[in-house]
Formats: structure tokens, C-alpha cells, sequence
């Protein structure tokens, strides 16, 4: 184990940042438009190149039973957390090329706080299955 173990934790960890971005640039009194789609967009893309990411380095380390314990809640709020952003993304998306359906703004405004909670969430669980990776990363 080395370094690479570090690359998935470090682009989630922006992932996890953009949408906490986008949340913010929504719900104060100033409601941004076009810097809301880009830390959305670029939300959703770093989402979905972190997680293949994360499948990979388990894998290619021997699996699940070699990570630490919380890898296994990390893992089970990875498919919630992958689900909603992907709904989100893709009612955000859908307004922006077909027009603000009333339907589609609704649910991705009520979708926001669950998106958000599921990521900060996320996070502290990586963060928990981090430290418990770190000997691996420095090594014996
Ligand atoms: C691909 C990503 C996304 C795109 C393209 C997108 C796009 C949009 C669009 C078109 C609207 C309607 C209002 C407007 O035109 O600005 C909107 C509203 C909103 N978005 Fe997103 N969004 C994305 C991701 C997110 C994420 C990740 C969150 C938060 C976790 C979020 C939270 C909100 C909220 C709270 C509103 C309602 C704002 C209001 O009260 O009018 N969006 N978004
Ligand atoms: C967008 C949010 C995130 C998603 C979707 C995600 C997803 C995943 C997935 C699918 C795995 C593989 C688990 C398995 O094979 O059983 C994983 C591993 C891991 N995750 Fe995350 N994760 C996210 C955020 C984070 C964050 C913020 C951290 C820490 C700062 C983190 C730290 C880790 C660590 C340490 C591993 C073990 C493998 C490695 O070190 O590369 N994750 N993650």
C-alpha cells in the first residue's frame, strides 16, 4: 500500500466540497446562477470519477477485509450518496437544457438538503476510514 491509497480521498474530498459549494450558492439571500451550475456540474464530475477510484484501490489492496472496519459504512453510504447526486445532476441538467419544468425544480430543491447531509456524511466516514488507512501509507 502507498501513496495512491490518498488520490481517491483527495478528489471525493473536493467532490464533497463542490456540492457543500453548491448548496451554499442556493440557499442564501443571493441566489448565484451560473457559478451554481459549474460547482454542480463539476459536483457531479468529480463524484463520478471518485468512486470508480475508490472501488479500485480496495480492490487492487486485497479487498474489503484488509481496510478498516468503517470502509464497510463508507461503502453502504456510497451507493445513497452516488444515487442523489445523480438525480440531482440530472434534474439540474434537465432544467438548464428543456426549461424549469415546475416538477423538476421542485424535487431538486428538496432533493438539495438530503444531497448535502448524504455528502458531509460521506465525508466523516472517509475521513474515519482514512485514519485507520494511514499506517498502510506510511508503512512499516
Ligand atoms: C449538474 C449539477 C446541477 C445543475 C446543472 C443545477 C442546476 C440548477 C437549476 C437550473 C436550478 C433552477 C434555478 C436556476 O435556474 O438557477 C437549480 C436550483 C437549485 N439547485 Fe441546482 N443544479 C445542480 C446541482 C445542485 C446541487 C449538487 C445542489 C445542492 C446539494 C443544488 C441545489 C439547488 C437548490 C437548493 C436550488 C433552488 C434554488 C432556489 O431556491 O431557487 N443543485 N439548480
Ligand atoms: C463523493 C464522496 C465519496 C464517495 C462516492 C466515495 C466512495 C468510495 C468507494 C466506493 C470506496 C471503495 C470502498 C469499497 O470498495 O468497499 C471508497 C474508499 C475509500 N474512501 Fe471514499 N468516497 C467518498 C468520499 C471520501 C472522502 C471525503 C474521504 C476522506 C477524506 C474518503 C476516503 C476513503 C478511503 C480512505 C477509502 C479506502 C481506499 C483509498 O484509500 O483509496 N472517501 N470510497
Amino acid at each position: 500500500m502507498d501513496l495512491a491509497l490518498l488520490i481517491h480521498p483527495t478528489i471525493a474530498a473536493g467532490a464533497v466540497l463542490l456540492v457543500v459549494t453548491s448548496y451554499v450558492l442556493k440557499t442564501r439571500k443571493r441566489l448565484y446562477f451560473n457559478a451554481h451550475y459549474i460547482s454542480g456540474i463539476l459536483a457531479f464530475s468529480a463524484s463520478m470519477v471518485a468512486f470508480p477510484l475508490g472501488l479500485y484501490y480496495v480492490y487492487a489492496n486485497g479487498g474489503v477485509t484488509v481496510f478498516p472496519a468503517e470502509v464497510m459504512f463508507h461503502t453502504l453510504n456510497f451507493f445513497v450518496a452516488v444515487g442523489l447526486i445523480f438525480v440531482q445532476g440530472g434534474l439540474g441538467t434537465a432544467m438548464l437544457l428543456f426549461g424549469r419544468k415546475r416538477e423538476a425544480y421542485r424535487t431538486h430543491k428538496r432533493l438539495a438538503r438530503y444531497v448535502l447531509a448524504v455528502f458531509v456524511l460521506q465525508a466523516v466516514l472517509g475521513l474515519a476510514t482514512l485514519y485507520g488507512v494511514l499506517p498502510f501509507i506510511s508503512g512499516p
